[in-house]
């Protein structure tokens, strides 16, 4: 089939093949020996269309993306105030692994925000634990279900990340000692790196992302999934904090609610319009995809997408 958004995200892929630069993430020894020339592109429309070009069918684990969508989660199941009280919401101007836990006004100790690793994985020990399986598995059933087919944890990224995960426990430990996680840090941090392992491809990062373009209706089904209250509020710490401390630079350039992860993806949202998702993973020093922010700068000139 020969429609134009196709070849245009095709002629994306072309011209961006000359941005150089970039490293393989190698904190996690896994994702040093990922194929460096993958390269993917896909895009939804309000309703759920899907557009995609690439290497669209490749698999990588969704690490840092899952953030944005975990906390939809647990805003959904324990409302934005239960969460506000352990996490905050401002821009750390750090780096996605800093330990960044801030005092607020009232002298209460919080992760700043919920994008950098210690807000996630506190953001991650809310989830309610069901009896029998651990919380990284509540959340592979949510983001199957977002994603319209059956997700699985890459088990060889989760291992290898899990051995090295020296920074993330420390954080845990860190957590635990203010008493902002309530439970064994370990096995919260297993859980989130768990979290991060689940394999994705560029079309199930947009199918998961039309439930944010569309104010929390699955446009596949009509089920009306997240609240538009708790859209607004994953939307607004994607803008601020989504991009770490490139975040402003993100915003000036391409001008979208975003996130990224370290395995080369990023997605970015424009409410009532469109979701893209990138992936290549060649990383620049901030953890984000350098051919990744690229496309998606092309893409935002093109259509016009920035929201000023
Ligand atoms: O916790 C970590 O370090 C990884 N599982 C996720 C980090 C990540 O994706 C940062 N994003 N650019």
């Amino acid at each position: 089939m020969n429609t134009p958004v196709p070849d245009y995200l095709a002629d994306l892929l072309r011209n961006c093949k000359a941005a150089h630069g970039g490293e393989l993430a190698d904190y996690i020894p896994e994702l040093a020996s990922a194929d460096p020339t993958k390269l993917a592109v896909a895009l939804t429309t309000l309703d759920g269309v899907i557009y995609s070009a690439g290497d669209d069918e490749h698999e990588f684990s969704i690490q840092s993306i899952s953030k944005a969508f975990t906390y939809a989660y647990v805003i959904e199941e324990l409302g934005l105030q239960r969460v506000m009280r352990k996490v905050g919401v401002e821009p750390s101007g750090e780096a996605f692994n800093e330990i960044s836990l801030d005092k607020t006004d009232e002298q209460q100790i919080k992760p700043k925000n919920p994008m950098i690793n210690s807000g996630a994985i506190t953001v991650h020990s809310l989830i309610p634990k069901a009896e029998k399986s651990c919380r990284a598995e509540t959340v592979r059933l949510f983001f199957s279900k977002l994603a319209g087919r059956e997700l699985a944890f890459d088990q060889e990224i989760f291992h290898s990340e899990k051995e090295t995960a020296f920074r993330n426990l420390s954080i845990g430990y860190s957590l635990r000692n203010f008493n902002i996680l309530e439970s064994d840090p370990v096995e919260i941090v297993e859980s989130y790196v768990k979290q991060c392992a689940i394999n994705v491809t560029v079309k199930d990062l947009v199918n998961m992302m039309s439930v944010l373009v569309n104010d929390g209706i699955l446009p596949r089904t009509g089920e009306r999934i997240l609240s538009h209250k708790t859209v607004r509020q994953v939307l607004t710490v994607m803008t601020t904090c989504g991009m770490y401390n490139a975040a402003g630079d993100w915003l000036a350039n391409v001008g979208i609610p975003a996130k990224s992860g370290v395995s080369g993806g990023i997605i970015g949202v424009l409410p009532g319009q469109v979701g893209l998702a990138v992936f290549s993973p060649k990383l620049d020093r901030y953890g984000n995809s350098v051919r990744g922010i690229d496309i998606m700068q092309q893409m935002s000139r093109d259509m016009g997408l920035h929201l000023l």
